[in-house]
Formats: C-alpha cells, sequence, structure tokens
C-alpha cells in the first residue's frame, strides 16, 4: 500500500528472458497499488500464477473496503464501528445496494416492499417436502433462493428493458424472501407447521417468529436479542472480495440471473473454511468442553503441522489484526450473556483459547486473531438458534452484500466473463493403445 494521495509511478516494468513490458499501474482511493496484468498472455503468451488468487484484485469495486493490516472494515466508506452503531441492518443493506444511505422516506418504502414480499407462493412450500428429513438447511436454501427465479415473472420479463426496475424488485423480494426461507428450511427439518411472516414485526424479530412461534403462542423476541441479531447481519452485511462474493461474481459474469448467482454464493459459504467456520468453531468448543482435549491442548493441536486441525475461528485471509467484526461481536456477546443473565461453558472456554492463542508465539508470528466466527455462533447459541442454522444466518447477512456486488458486475461496462487458466501439469502428449472391439 501506497501512502495516499502520494504521486505513484503510472508503470511497472516486468522483465523476463530479457525481455521487458510496461504494466499500467491502477491506484485505489486508499492508496493500494495493482499493476494491470489483462493484457499479459496477448503481448508475452505468460500467464499470472496466484492460487487461492490471494494476490489478485479481480475487479474495481466501491462497495466495501478493508485494510487488513490496521484491522479496518468499511460500508461505502462508512466505519462499521460507527454504522453498526447508528443504523440498522436494512439500512445498512440499502446503503451497500443503492450507494447511499436510505432517506426517512426511501427506508419507509423499502420497509412496505420487504413486507408484500415475505410470503412465498404456496406452491414453493411443497418443495420442501421433497427434501430428506434432517437435510442440511444451507442445501435447502441454495436450491429454494435458485427456484425463486421461477416465480418472479418482473424479473424475467423486465431485466432487458428496464434493469434498474427489475434489479431493485428482485433485491427486496430476496431480501424478504431470504429469511422466510431459512425459517421455512429449519421448520422443515423439524417437521414443524410454517408460521406466516408477521407484518407488524421488524425485519429480525419476523425472522424469529418464523422460526420459534408455535401456532397458538408466537414467539416474539426480547430487544436485546433483536438487536444482537440486528448487528449479527449487519456485520456479516458485505466483505470485498471473499469466496462466496467472488462465486456469486464468476457466476454472474456469465450473464446467469441475480438468483442463480447469489445461490451459488450460498453453496461457496456453507464451506468450513469460509461461512461455515461459525459451525466448526462451536463443535471445537463442544468437543473441549465435553472433556477431549484442554485448551491448551487444543492450542498445541492447532500448531502441530502434523495435525490437519486448526483453530477455527481464528486467522483470516485478509485481517493480520483483530478482524472489527469479532471485537464488536466479542462486546455483544457479554452484552446478550449480562442481560439475558444466562451462561454458557462455551464462552468460558472461547475466552481461555483466545487469552492464549494472543500471548502464543506461533499465533502472534501469523498474525493470527479472532476472525468474525469466533464469537457469532456463542451469541446465535444463547438465542436459541439451532447450530445447523449458524451459516444459515451468516447467508441472510450477506444477502445485501452479494446483490450489491452482482449489481455492479451487471452495470459495470468493462466486466467480462470470468475464465481463468492454468498452468497444466499433467501427462505430455500421450501414445495409447486404444481399446480392442469385442467380436
Ligand atoms: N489455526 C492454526 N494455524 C493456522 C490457522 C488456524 N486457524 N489459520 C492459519 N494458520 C497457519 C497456517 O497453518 C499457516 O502456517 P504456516 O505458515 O506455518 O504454514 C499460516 O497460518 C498461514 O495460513 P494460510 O492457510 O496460508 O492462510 P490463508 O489466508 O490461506 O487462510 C483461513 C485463511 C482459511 C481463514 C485460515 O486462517 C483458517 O483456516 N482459519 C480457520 C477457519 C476459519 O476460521 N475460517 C473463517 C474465516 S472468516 C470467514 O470466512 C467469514
Amino acid at each position: 500500500m501506497e501512502k495516499k494521495n502520494t504521486p505513484v509511478p503510472q508503470t511497472a516494468t516486468l522483465t523476463y528472458n530479457g525481455r521487458s513490458i510496461e504494466l499500467p499501474v491502477v491506484v485505489g482511493t486508499e492508496g493500494e497499488v495493482g499493476f494491470d496484468v489483462s493484457n499479459l498472455y496477448a503481448k508475452t503468451g505468460h500467464l499470472v500464477y496466484d492460487p487461492g488468487m490471494a494476490n489478485t484484485a479481480v475487479c474495481k469495486s466501491d462497495i466495501s473496503y478493508i485494510d487488513g493490516e490496521n484491522g479496518i472494515l468499511r460500508y461505502r466508506g462508512i466505519p462499521i464501528e460507527k454504522l453498526s452503531a447508528t443504523h440498522d441492518f436494512i439500512e445498512t443493506a440499502m446503503l451497500l445496494m443503492n450507494g447511499k444511505l436510505p432517506t426517512v422516506e426511501e427506508r419507509l418504502n423499502f420497509g412496505m416492499l420487504l413486507t408484500e414480499n415475505a410470503n412465498i407462493h404456496e406452491s414453493m412450500k411443497h418443495h420442501f417436502d421433497s427434501f430428506p428429513p434432517k437435510a442440511h438447511p444451507m442445501a435447502i436454501l441454495s436450491a429454494m433462493v435458485n427456484s425463486l427465479f421461477c416465480y418472479d415473472r418482473q424479473f424475467q420479463r423486465m431485466i432487458d428493458k428496464d434493469p434498474t426496475l427489475a434489479i431493485d424488485t428482485a433485491a427486496a423480494n430476496l431480501m424478504s424472501k431470504v429469511r422466510t426461507l431459512a425459517a421455512y428450511s429449519h421448520r422443515a427439518a423439524q417437521g414443524l407447521p410454517y408460521m406466516f411472516p408477521d407484518p407488524s414485526l421488524r425485519y429480525c424479530s419476523n425472522f424469529l417468529h418464523m422460526m420459534f412461534s408455535e401456532p397458538y403462542r408466537q414467539y416474539i423476541p426480547e430487544n436485546e436479542i433483536d438487536e444482537a441479531l440486528n448487528l449479527i447481519l449487519t456485520l456479516h452485511a458485505d466483505h470485498e472480495q471473499n469466496c462466496s462474493t467472488t462465486t456469486v461474481r464468476i457466476v454472474g459474469s456469465a450473464q446467469a440471473n441475480l438468483y442463480a448467482s447469489v445461490s451459488a454464493g450460498i453453496c461457496a459459504l456453507w464451506g468450513p473454511l469460509h461461512g461455515g467456520a461459525n459451525v466448526a468453531v462451536i463443535d471445537m468448543l463442544e468437543s473441549i468442553h465435553r472433556g477431549g482435549l484442554s485448551p491448551q491442548e487444543c492450542i498445541e493441536k492447532a500448531k502441530d503441522k502434523n495435525e490437519p486441525f486448526r483453530l477455527m475461528g481464528f486467522g483470516h485471509r485478509v485481517y493480520k489484526k483483530y478482524d472489527p467484526r469479532a471485537r464488536l461481536l466479542k462486546t455483544c456477546c457479554d452484552r446478550v450473556f449480562k442481560r439475558l443473565k444466562v451462561q454458557d461453558p462455551l464462552l468460558d472456554i472461547a475466552r481461555k483459547l483466545e487469552e492464549l492463542a494472543l500471548k502464543d508465539s506461533y499465533f502472534i508470528e501469523r498474525k493470527l486473531y479472532p476472525n468474525v466466527d469466533f464469537y457469532s455462533g456463542i451469541i446465535l447459541r444463547a438465542i436459541g438458534i439451532p447450530t445447523n442454522m449458524f451459516t444459515v444466518i451468516f447467508a441472510i447477512g450477506r444477502m445485501p452484500g452479494w446483490i450489491a456486488q452482482w449489481k455492479e458486475l451487471y452495470n459495470d461496462q468493462n466486466s467480462r466473463l470470468t475464465r481463468p487458466r492454468q498452468i497444466y501439469i499433467g501427462a505430455p502428449l500421450t501414445q495409447y493403445q486404444p481399446l480392442t472391439k469385442r467380436k
């Protein structure tokens, strides 16, 4: 990263095998410098090798900004700490999707759109019956979100004629229905009847009502619970080019529709190295609690290169300091447990693990700090969310980010089909004996 506003050279020189070429330099708002290799193959016939794309900027984006060295996250330029203290998840979503915070009137209108779109088509409910009992809710959610396309006739009709209207309507539809579908995927797995959304409830409370209400006893969460879930969703709303967002963009680059692209993002999020880590954290804490390992043994196991085990909820591709979202969730965790007057031995274990890791040279040298998943699962547990729904909650939170990124891609005149290359290391041209046909 170059110092902001300091002039940087316009090109970088790449020399290989006695030949040099000039690569244009691309500079971001905060001084990040990239070397534009988009014409490298055309000019030299050579490729860039970057496994996991850890050094590759795949797009220019103005949605969220991370400075991993300094533990900074901003949505549209606003620090996450400030935004989450003053605006709710829906306002944050509007900021991400529309590029600016809503006016009071816009917020009201969007709230009405969410209410109008909360119910799913009755025939969609039958889709849930075709999943086996105990089907994973992430599998159900991804399939259902993809199917939503078939029910959004407006999107299908309007996307070429009035894309802004089509995308904005689909965005409200997705934002609202993802919560209904998520709650129903839980109820389907439990064999419970579906609860209609309640238009009088706020976004998070409405979700919790659809999750936990009984036919003659409505569940309305306490304010603290609504606020905690709201914070979790807000902190997950976008995070630049992470694995699932990149998936959404890759699928979208083939001009796949918004629903299909987002559905693919849900599948990517499911993985334990990404959104599924919040489940892996609880599994790890539970195993320690059952007496499998002491916190110190767990730390030692995570450091042992002969073990595949990692300290789940620790480490991040970009953050090399404390993840700012983890910091906010740690405080929220203390608040929720204090207000609800509940205790959870897993919280004590998590605190102990953090304490041990933060003073261990292995973690210090590799700059491994708690990430967003370390404390979110413990809060969700306190709220009563079953473990297999944790990543689903993450998906609800990430929805506005995925939509915003898809929209940005759609509106980018310079976007191209994502089609990476490879360095082939397989067999060279091979002579072979064809199978002889049976006579
Ligand atoms: N526990 C123990 N060691 C770790 C951990 C961990 N959680 N994370 C990284 N390391 C070590 C690696 O073994 C490696 O050590 P080495 O240099 O001696 O070989 C070094 O730190 C660098 O690790 P990489 O895997 O190269 O880092 P990368 O950026 O590829 O991985 C990741 C980031 C996947 C998040 C990793 O830290 C990890 O597996 N964490 C646990 C899973 C997790 O919490 N995922 C959630 C991430 S947040 C999110 O997606 C929402």
